[in-house]
């Protein structure tokens, strides 16, 4: 068996990691374009996550049987559609269902036509009329916090949330005529109700007909302990059973993931790959928040690290639309991941030190985001994100212990992370 990861960040680490982990059969593994730690894991192939061309070529030539895509960008460019028009196997969304992450105008309207939970919204296609939203008082007073959205792909620099009306205007300023968010991501933008709770990521398999739910996920977004200062792409990730409840649980199933199944069927475009909907759950139930065609980074590392079934044959039982026959199952307990980057991320950042004592950790995985290799071999820290260090055991907590162990070994100018994750959901289980 040949399986082919696109992508070469921590979460396309974790993929390659767990294929190979859980995979009972001989399996090769190919990873385009990967890094430095993927290098262990799988055969590095130096072709860019977005050259769908090269790719189709690459997975002919070698005969690769399986191909999985980790980022949205080349899943909303219609790299499934295209794979499929060659008859080259790959699993993943179609570019019709990856408007669900590619469109915030398209996902919003899809959640409203299918009576989703989610913020009170509306959509602007000119800075006038989006002032006029926000103006005209439907989102709350002046001095109240209101949510700005780029409708496309921002890479992450495409949501605001404004503390007031003043910061709202400037974020409509900053997205529709700086186009801070890139060139065409907000000719038209969401403006949103700011909803209060706390935050979960849900992340299921789906075959488009049914569904694996993976273990409840928390993303730590923010760069500053105590979650301050500015948002980055993840510095941290935890699973717990506590994150939703089982009541909460049913809550989610029966409100947002039945609909969305049955509304993208009903729309004629049903949905094969994962699926990971960013959850606020506030005092009037969970609300849906967004949803991405894929696996999140950093959840999928603390995820995977939990999963006892063969991930290759999930991929297949998705693709063969199996999925109801197969029983998936994780490690029981909790994980971390905790996030090592260069300083100054998510801003302009230090690169380039060599990092060091990787060969005196245990009792974690590394999984690998911005490294590379020197022309002498030493491993190099060359991305914001650098290393996400993970663990699974029984409670969270000690499954943070082994993580920040670990992390005391580790050391790189410039190496930083954050020591708080998961702690205050920590505080609150056994140790
Ligand atoms: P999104 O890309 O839509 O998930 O937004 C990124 C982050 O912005 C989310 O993880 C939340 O922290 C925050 N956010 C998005 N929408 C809202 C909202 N309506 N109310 C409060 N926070 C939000
Ligand atoms: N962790 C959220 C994301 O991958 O977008």
């Amino acid at each position: 068996m040949k399986i082919l990861i696109i992508g070469s960040g921590g979460r396309e680490h974790a993929i390659t990691w767990a294929v190979r982990n859980t995979s009972a059969n001989e399996v090769e593994v190919y990873c385009a374009p990967g890094n430095a730690g993927i290098a262990h894991d799988a055969t590095l192939v130096q072709i860019a996550a977005e050259a769908t061309r090269e790719l189709i070529s690459f997975a002919q030539s070698e005969r690769i049987d399986l191909t999985f895509v980790g980022p949205e960008a080349p899943l909303a460019a219609g790299i499934v559609d295209a794979f499929e028009s060659e008859g080259v196997p790959i699993v993943g969304p179609t570019a019709a269902a990856a408007r669900l992450e590619g469109s915030k105008v398209f996902a919003k309207d899809f959640m409203a036509r299918h009576g989703i939970p989610t913020a009170l919204y509306r959509t602007a296609d000119s800075p006038s009329q989006a002032l006029e939203f926000l103006r005209s008082g439907e989102f709350g007073l002046v001095d109240q916090p209101v949510v700005i959205k780029a409708d496309g792909l921002a890479a992450g620099k495409g949501v605001v949330v404004a503390s007031n009306r003043s910061e709202a205007e400037t974020a409509i300023g900053n997205l529709m005529i700086n186009k801070i968010a890139g060139s065409n991501a907000a000719d038209r933008i969401v403006i949103e109700e700011a909803l209060s709770g706390v935050e979960a990521s849900v992340l299921l398999f789906t075959d488009g007909r049914d569904y694996v739910l993976m273990p409840p996920a928390r993303d730590h977004k923010r760069i500053g302990e105590g979650d301050v200062g500015p948002n980055t792409g993840g510095m941290g990730s935890i699973t717990d059973s506590s994150i939703l409840d089982h009541e909460t649980t049913q809550e989610v199933v029966r409100s947002i993931i039945e609909p969305t199944l049955a509304g993208t069927q009903r729309e004629g475009f049903a949905f094969r790959g994962v699926l990971f909907l960013g959850l606020m759950l506030t005092a009037n139930g969970p609300k849906l928040l967004e949803y991405n065609v894929r696996f999140g980074d950093p959840e999928t590392q603390a995820i995977l690290i939990r999963l006892k079934t063969d991930l290759l044959s999930i991929f297949q039982a998705i693709r063969q639309q199996t999925l109801a026959q197969l029983r998936v199952e994780w490690a029981p307990g909790a994980s971390a991941c905790v996030v090592a980057a260069n300083r100054g991320y998510p801003g302009a950042y230090e690169k380039g030190a060599v990092i060091r004592g990787l060969d005196q950790v245990t009792g974690v995985e590394v999984f690998h985001a911005g490294t590379s290799r020197s022309a002498d071999g030493s491993l190099i820290a060359t991305g914001g994100r650098v290393l996400g260090i993970t663990a699974t055991a029984e409670h969270l907590k000690s499954a943070l212990a082994l993580c920040y162990d670990a992390l005391d070994r580790i050391e790189w100018e410039g190496m930083q992370y954050r020591r708080d994750i998961g702690r205050r959901m920590a505080a609150g289980s056994p140790p």
